[in-house]
């Protein structure tokens, strides 16, 4: 597969490829696919980070679902939480007896999902569960428990596949990581 020229080139070195990516996508997909045969699954993506993500597990899901688009933030730019987590929340989104599926990027600090879970189970979801295309091998701030996890990953700082620093690779087929 062709990348975006230049942004390849930024990195140290690739993590994760297109295809493996591809192919973990595809059996998280099946999985879900097999856990909610027979219900309607409203689907949470947080934006922007899990938009390439969802957007190809969606496209694999053989599931009526709903969407919901919901913008939170807690790096504000950097490389590392700033441990306050802003959430756009959405007007006249019915959750209530809904199962719900919140699917993020990644699992790091967990301030971000466990924050999000938290708002959804106010809101008496008839289920919630939990998805992320990365999980990093690191102490949490807020544990959460994960119903679906692509990858582990080290403790590292990622980019490409939706992720972004400070707004740029996020459409790097790719997950690798920045040169120093
Ligand atoms: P948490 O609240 O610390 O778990 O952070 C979750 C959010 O931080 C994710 O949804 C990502 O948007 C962002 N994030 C965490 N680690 C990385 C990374 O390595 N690269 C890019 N974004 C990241
Ligand atoms: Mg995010």
């Amino acid at each position: 597969m062709t990348s975006p020229t230049g942004l390849l080139s930024d990195l140290d070195r690739v993590l994760l490829s297109a295809d493996a990516i591809r192919d973990r996508v595809r059996e998280m997909a099946a999985r879900i696919a097999a856990d909610y045969q027979g219900s309607v699954v409203t689907v949470v993506v947080l934006m922007d980070g899990a938009l390439f993500f969802v957007a190809d597990l969606l496209r694999q899901l053989d599931l009526p679902i709903r969407l919901v688009t919901l913008s939170a933030s807690s790096y504000h730019g950097g490389t590392a939480s700033t441990g306050e987590v802003r959430v756009q929340w959405p007007e006249a989104v019915e959750f209530a007896g809904q199962h719900v599926l919140l699917l993020d990027d990644i699992y790091d600090t967990g301030l971000t999902l466990s924050a999000l879970r938290a708002r959804l189970l106010t809101e008496r979801p008839a289920s919630l569960r939990t998805g992320v295309l990365l999980a990093k091998k690191r102490p949490r701030a807020a544990e959460v428990p994960l119903d679906y996890r692509g990858f582990e990953i080290e403790d590292e700082f990622v980019v490409g596949y939706g992720m972004d620093y400070q707004g740029r690779f996020r459409n790097l087929p790719c997950i690798g990581i920045l040169k120093p």
